[in-house]
């Protein structure tokens, strides 16, 4: 028994009942439960909002499905999730609401933290922000010299660069194409000098986005971009026309020189990873207008309203996470392969990657003490059918199990025409091939039907039984992204539930910020930094030598 009073996760009935059951399914395959079942291919599935979600490709029964309801209902996921909506702070160790949801939330919607709705403020500032995405997209907001805008740089990284970066690349197809538009989030010079070398200071916009206002990075960053329009404009008044903040911390943006004016704000109650639909998304907002944006944040509710209503049964969060869960837990698989099928999404699985691994890399539970349990799966992919050229290999016949996500589109973006319009085809009869392959393999016997050599018959065959959720929608919008990432954020959200552990902080990325601050006067002065362990030290002595120090 925990602290908190619950049993802990492993020592549950529906704990072990799971884990009897796997064993009792060992010997699976889904050659047999396909066989067993015709129904299965649209039985196992689930239609939401625009998503069609066919799990049937998973190595599971209606038992197995039974048993992992089970121990949602035990871990009380609802609960949460309904502690979550109703804005409870469920952010324990920083003691927070989670309320990513109220960023998408109606104007007539009452969501309270501390006694105070906080709707009406989320509305101000989307208002706030679709007046100044209108004015820069029309070229009523002009430069210092009274040029038109027509670079706008987001500077930010992690939660105030992945998801807007992504985002932007999945709209491309909604964005102004006069518009360019630019992340820089790494702090090697480079990013910032490729972002900017071919632009003309008097037509950019930088936006600097940071909850805190106080990453090193982004500051260092701003700082550099502030040196370069100042180089080229020689005015301290042009900061005003060519830098705005997006951040949580009015007072740390007013130091650094931007007018509060300027600043689109957002809340403690919005976690870095659960931010781009808040004003962290102005650059995207600015690329696709105020009306796409909105429409993307309809599709964020409809995820939202079905995660928070829809009984278990067809919950399609609870079920992509439960399925996470037993192969996490009871399949010892260590990673998790999100492959979308759209050029567009190239970025999408490296979003997925801080949602996930930010959110559920801990191995600390809620109560403080250490999980003896797994929990989050190392999030990995890309789109294909790049990836098939080169590790679906090890996916097909390696020696991991690497449940998959695929994602798909009916049509292609309609800006396709003739030729690259009916590619599509092609590209998805890969993403159909690639699930029926991994799922029934080919046997011995199918192999040798074709003439192959007795030799090569154990190379070509392929055991199958890889398991695989396909997400399907009929095109790529602007509301069809704001479903699918709402989607993950509760399938993670479900997962956190259930191992106990707070998927809010993020504790584990501040020791190397420290120790970057501690060795930095090392490279830079040669100074002594006490304690410093044996290997770093040489590591730094010899990094001095290289640069002639
Ligand atoms: O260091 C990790 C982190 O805090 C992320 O959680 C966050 O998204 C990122 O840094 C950027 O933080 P900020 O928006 O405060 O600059």
């Amino acid at each position: 028994m925990n602290a908190d009073g619950r049993t802990r996760l492993n020592q549950t009935p529906e704990w072990t009942a799971l884990a009897k059951h796997r064993e009792e399914l060992a010997d699976a395959r889904l050659r047999e439960l396909f066989a067993a079942d015709p129904a299965r291919g649209t039985g196992y599935t689930l239609r939401v909002g625009d998503l069609y979600i066919d799990y049937s490709k998973h190595l599971v029964t209606d038992e197995t499905l039974r048993l992992l309801r089970e121990l949602a209902a035990a871990t009380d996921v609802f609960g949460l999730r309904d502690a979550m909506f109703r804005g409870e702070k469920i952010n324990v160790t920083e003691n927070r609401a989670v309320l990513h949801t109220a960023l998408r939330a109606p104007r007539d919607a009452v969501i309270e933290v501390d006694g105070e709705n906080v709707v009406p403020a989320v509305h101000a500032v989307l208002d706030k922000m679709s007046d100044f995405a209108g004015r820069v997209r029309s070229g009523a907001w002009t430069g210092h010299t009274g040029r038109r805008i027509r670079n706008v740089v987001n500077i930010g990284i992690g939660g105030s660069d992945l998801g807007p970066a992504m985002a932007y690349e999945v709209l491309r197809s909604f964005t102004d194409r006069d518009l360019t538009v630019r992340f820089v989030s790494n702090v090697d010079g480079a990013d910032l000098h490729e972002a900017t070398r071919d632009l003309d200071p008097a037509e950019t916009l930088f936006i600097i986005a940071s909850k805190t206002f106080t990453t090193i990075e982004t500051i260092t960053n701003a700082t550099s971009a502030r040196k370069w329009l100042l180089a080229a404009l020689a005015d301290e008044k042009a900061v005003a026309r060519h830098f705005v903040a997006l951040s949580t911390n009015t007072e740390k943006v007013s130091e650094f020189g931007i007018d509060p004016d300027n600043m689109f704000e957002f809340w403690d109650w919005v976690g870095g990873r659960y931010s781009y639909d808040s004003a962290i998304g102005l650059s995207l907002m600015i690329a696709i207008g105020p009306d796409r944006f909105r429409e993307m944040l309809d599709g964020f509710r409809l995820i939202d309203d079905h995660f928070r209503t829809a009984p278990a049964e067809s919950n399609a969060p609870l079920l992509l996470g439960l399925l996470g869960i037993w192969y996490g837990n009871f399949h010892d698989a260590q990673s998790h392969a999100v492959l979308p099928y759209s050029h567009y999404l190239s970025r999408f699985t490296a979003y997925l990657q801080q949602l996930d691994m930010e959110s559920n890399g801990k191995y600390v539970a809620r109560d403080g003490k250490r999980v003896d349990w797994q929990t989050g799966p190392v999030v990995w992919g890309t789109p294909g059918t790049n990836g098939q050229h080169a590790y679906y290999q090890l996916i097909h016949q390696g020696t991991k199990l690497i449940p998959a996500d695929f994602i798909g589109f009916a049509e292609p973006v309609a800006e396709l025409s003739g030729e690259l319009k009916a590619q599509h085809d092609l590209l998805m009869a890969n993403f159909f091939a690639q699930t029926q392959a991994l799922a029934f393999g080919k046997t011995a016997d199918e192999v040798r039907a074709e003439g192959v050599p007795e030799e090569l018959v154990p190379h070509k065959t392929f055991q199958g039984d890889r398991p695989t959720t396909t997400i399907l929608a009929r095109e790529l919008t602007p509301s069809v992204l704001g479903q699918l990432v709402a989607l993950y954020e509760h399938k993670v959200f479900v997962q956190g539930a259930v191992w106990n552990i707070d998927s809010f902080d993020q504790w584990g990325v501040e020791l190397g910020k420290v120790l970057a601050k501690r060795v930095e006067p090392a490279l830079t002065e040669g100074a002594e930094v006490p304690g410093l362990d044996a290997s770093t030290k040489a590591l730094v002595a010899e990094y001095r030598k290289l640069r002639g120090r």
